[in-house]
C-alpha cells in the first residue's frame, strides 16, 4: 500500500489528508452495463474522526471494515446523518460533481438538529476532490449511470448514557450505480404511518427517519406497491414527499409540488433543480400544501396527467400508479413531449456536459 501526504487546496481549515492507497484496483471485476444500487463500492474512502472539539487526522484509505465498540452512541440513540450527491463523466471524460455544496449546508444542517459537530466546508469538498480524482475511472461511462458519493457522520462515544457523544466519526464512500427505480414506480398515499411531525427531524437527513419509515414501506410493498406517499401526522390529509424523494404532479400544464413549510419534508436539491429548469422553460411552479382529496379528483379526473418523483438516488421517477383507499389511479404513460421528460432530458444534459451549466451547478473534480 502506497502512503502519501497530499495538502489540501482550501485555505479554511487548511489539513493534510494522508492517502494510502489500494495494491490493486478492483474496477476490472464491475459490469458497467449491469450496476446494481448501492452494492459496489469503489476502491478508497474517506474517514475522519471528531474529538477533542475538533476533527483530526483525514485520511483517504482503502474501502473496507471499520473497527468499532458495541456501545457506541449511533447504534443505540441513533445520532446519525448522511447525504447522497453524484458525480458524473462528460463525453470527454472529465468528471463533476453535481452542486455538492448544497449537500455540505443540508449536511451541517441535519448535523445542528442532531447535536452533532458541522463539517468545515474547506473539508468537505477536499475530501470529496481528493477521494474523486483517485477513484475517477469509477465513475460509469454510460449513460443514465453515475458515481453515487455517500457522506455519513455518526456518534462513536462509546457509554451508554443518553446523552450527546462528544466522538464522531464522518466517512465518504463511492458506489457506481444505475437507476434507483428502474421502471415507473407504483405509489401508494400512506393514511396510518407518518414520517415524520412538525417540530420533529423530518426535515434533516437523519438516519433514522429511514428505519422508521421500513415497516409502513415494506407493508405497501407487500400489497404491490414500490414506495409511499407520506402525508402529515396530523390528520393525513396532505400530501408530503415519498420514501426516498421529493414529489410533484403535472396538472393543466403547471407543476405542483409540497411546499416546505411545514419542515417535515426533506429540502431536496434535485426538486431545487428541477424547480428552477422548469421556470427557465415557462412551465409555472406552484409549491403549495397539496390536498390529498384534491389531487384524488385531479387523478380521476384526468387533469392530473403526469406524477413523478425527484431525488439524488431516483433522479426523475415517473409515476405510473397512485392508490388511495383501496383504489388504483393509473397515470397516462409518459411520452417525449411530456413536462417530465424534458425536464429530465435538460437536468442529464446538464449533469453529463451536453449543455452548457448555466446555474454553475458541476463542480469539476481537478
Ligand atoms: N426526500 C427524501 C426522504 C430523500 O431521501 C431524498 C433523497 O435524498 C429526497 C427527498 C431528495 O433529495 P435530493 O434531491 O437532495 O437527493
Ligand atoms: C438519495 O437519493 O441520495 C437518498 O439518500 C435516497 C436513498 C437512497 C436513501
Amino acid at each position: 500500500m502506497e502512503i502519501i501526504d497530499m495538502p489540501t487546496s482550501s485555505t479554511e481549515n487548511s489539513v493534510q489528508i494522508k492517502v494510502s492507497k489500494i495494491d490493486k484496483s478492483r474496477i476490472e471485476e464491475v459490469d458497467f452495463n449491469n450496476i446494481p444500487f448501492g452494492k459496489i463500492f469503489s476502491d478508497h474512502m474517506f474517514v475522519v474522526d471528531y474529538k477533542d472539539g475538533q476533527w483530526n487526522d483525514p485520511e483517504i484509505r482503502p474501502f473496507g471494515n471499520l473497527s468499532l465498540s458495541p456501545a457506541i452512541s449511533a447504534l443505540h440513540y441513533g445520532q446519525a446523518i448522511f447525504e447522497g450527491l453524484k458525480a458524473y463523466k462528460d463525453g470527454s471524460g472529465n468528471v463533476s460533481v453535481f452542486r455538492p455544496l448544497d449537500n455540505h449546508t443540508r449536511f451541517n444542517s441535519s448535523a445542528k438538529r442532531m447535536c452533532m459537530p458541522t463539517l468545515p466546508e474547506g473539508l468537505f469538498m477536499d475530501a470529496l476532490n481528493q477521494l474523486l480524482t483517485l477513484d475517477r475511472e469509477w465513475v460509469p461511462p454510460v449513460d443514465g449511470c453515475a458515481l453515487y458519493i455517500r457522506p455519513v457522520m455518526f456518534a462513536t462515544t462509546a457509554e451508554i448514557k443518553v446523552k450527546t457523544s462528544e466522538e464522531f466519526k464522518f466517512a465518504i464512500m463511492t458506489c457506481p450505480v444505475g437507476p434507483y427505480y428502474p421502471k415507473p414506480v407504483r405509489v401508494v398515499i400512506e393514511t396510518h404511518f407518518a414520517r415524520a411531525m412538525e417540530g420533529g427531524i423530518g426535515y434533516a437527513k437523519a438516519a433514522g427517519n429511514y428505519g422508521a419509515a421500513l415497516y409502513p414501506a415494506q407493508q405497501a410493498q407487500e400489497r404491490g406497491y414500490d414506495q409511499l406517499i407520506w402525508t402529515d401526522s396530523k390528520e393525513h390529509k396532505y400530501i408530503e414527499e415519498s420514501g426516498t424523494m421529493n414529489i410533484m404532479f403535472v396538472i393543466d400544464g403547471k407543476l405542483h409540488t409540497p411546499s416546505l413549510e411545514t419542515n417535515t419534508i426533506l429540502e431536496g436539491i434535485t426538486r431545487d433543480s428541477v424547480i428552477r429548469i422548469a421556470e427557465s422553460k415557462g412551465i409555472e411552479v406552484l409549491e403549495r400544501r397539496i390536498l390529498v382529496e384534491e389531487l384524488v379528483d385531479y387523478c380521476r379526473s384526468g387533469e392530473c396527467t403526469e406524477a413523478f418523483g425527484v431525488g439524488t438516488a431516483a433522479t426523475l421517477a415517473s409515476i405510473a400508479t397512485i392508490g388511495y383507499n383501496g383504489e388504483d389511479f393509473d397515470l397516462p404513460p409518459i411520452g417525449d413531449d411530456s413536462i417530465s421528460t424534458i425536464l429530465m432530458d435538460e437536468l442529464s444534459n446538464i449533469r453529463t456536459g451536453k449543455i452548457r451549466d448555466e446555474y454553475g451547478w458541476m463542480m469539476p473534480i481537478s
